[in-house]
């Protein structure tokens, strides 16, 4: 009823509106004073956890994308690898596990039947499984050794939106809280990291107050699109991704996904005039190389006749000067880039959805949540 779409259009309007509150919910009690994480729901003690030398992340669609995007993060601060797997995929090829490996299931329904019986199998072979999830008492978190809960709030939409952002928060805290068990950070470092993530919740809402309408006029123009490519390196890999998943599912539109320095290999063969390439351009400060390299391929698509839409840091001058249409960040850390990034694109799928006519809250062919494998 509308009621329950709190004056949204949509449940997906309602939701990616509830991003900056997941995120600021999942944060909410997890640190102290000093900025040391705690997690008292993580049950697994101090000592196991110490040991854990290597995590595995398993999950589907939207939420393996999270766990892409945190793999940068914990393996930067943690120094340990760490390995994202379909859930489907995992169970089938006789992944190495031991005690030593932290599973991570992430799961916004906790009730995913591939990512259920991936760390079934994980279990029996002797694993902690720490779940990731979004649903009190679900399946997931029931049968797993340890949960984090994210607090995003019920998300009804089958496109899942402000759950990703929840999810990139509470794998960002786990990564937080096993450099500050495993000694790999120093306290000041993970304050530091805390305070980025406490600033996303504005941030995020800064680009609702200030993008949409951006976003609703590259819609409108672009509406008629038979295809888009999505481009990202580093942490906007797994954010094209999940901006190429949206506009499928709801907009049903092909799309690709793509990390960007694989274009020369292949992909932009598929480059002709006039098709709209979306970039995930990084922040130009901090790691910079990784900003030239975006930009280059920025203009190698460009000299092609793309029609560049960009997601790009406020006031980035070679942004600027080569994107048709950009949807602005305010500047953020690399590693805190994502939970922006994916804002525009949530609200780009959306209206390229509506604007067709579909039902942006029940998409063809997809269920909320696949229990079945
Ligand atoms: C996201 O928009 C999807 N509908 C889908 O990929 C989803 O993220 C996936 O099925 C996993 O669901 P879960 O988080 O409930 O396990």
């Amino acid at each position: 009823s509308a009621a329950e779409k709190g004056g949204w259009d949509s449940f997906m309007d309602k939701e990616i509106h509830e991003d900056p509150a997941a995120v600021q919910r999942t944060l909410l009690g997890r640190f102290d004073d000093s900025g040391a994480i705690e997690l008292d729901e993580v049950r697994i003690d101090e000592h196991d956890f110490k040991a854990i030398d290597k995590i595995i992340v398993v999950a589907c669609g939207t939420a393996s994308y999270a766990g892409q995007v945190a793999k940068y993060a914990i393996e930067h601060w943690v120094r340990i690898p760490v390995e994202i797997e379909l859930a489907h995929e995992f169970r089938y090829r006789d992944p190495i596990l031991n005690a030593r490996t932290l599973v991570v299931a992430i799961s916004q329904s906790g009730e995913t039947m591939d990512t259920l019986m991936a760390l079934r199998h994980a279990r029996e072979q002797g694993s902690k499984v720490l779940a990731i999830c979004n649903t009190q008492g679900a399946t997931i978190p029931r049968e797993s050794d340890a949960v984090l809960y994210t607090h995003a709030g019920p998300e009804v939409a089958v496109a899942s939106t402000k759950a990703f952002v929840a999810q990139i928060t509470a794998a960002y805290l786990l990564g937080l809280y096993l450099a500050q068990v495993k000694g790999t950070m120093f306290r000041d470092e993970i304050r530091q990291q805390v305070d980025s993530l406490k600033d996303m919740p504005r941030k995020i809402q800064w680009v609702l107050d200030t993008q949409t309408a951006a976003v609703e006029q590259a819609a409108e123009r672009m509406a008629n699109a038979q295809s888009f490519l999505f481009l990202g390196r580093h942490v906007g890999y797994p954010v094209a991704l999940e901006g190429a998943l949206k506009l499928k599912e709801i907009a049903y539109t092909f799309t690709e996904g793509f990390a960007a320095g694989e274009l020369k290999h292949g992909p932009i063969a598929l480059v002709d005039a006039g098709e709209p390439v979306v970039f995930i351009v990084p922040p130009e400060r901090g790691r910079s190389v990784l900003h030239t390299k975006v930009i280059s391929g920025i203009e190698e698509v460009k000299a092609r006749g793309a029609t560049i839409i960009a997601v790009a840091e406020e006031g980035d001058k070679d942004v600027q000067r080569y994107a048709d249409v950009v949807f602005w960040r305010p500047a953020c850390p690399t590693l805190m880039s994502p939970l922006v990034d994916v804002v525009p694109l949530q609200l780009f799928a959306m209206n390229m959805a509506k604007i067709k006519g579909y039902d942006v809250d029940k998409p063809r062919n997809l269920a909320k949540s696949v229990t079945v494998e």
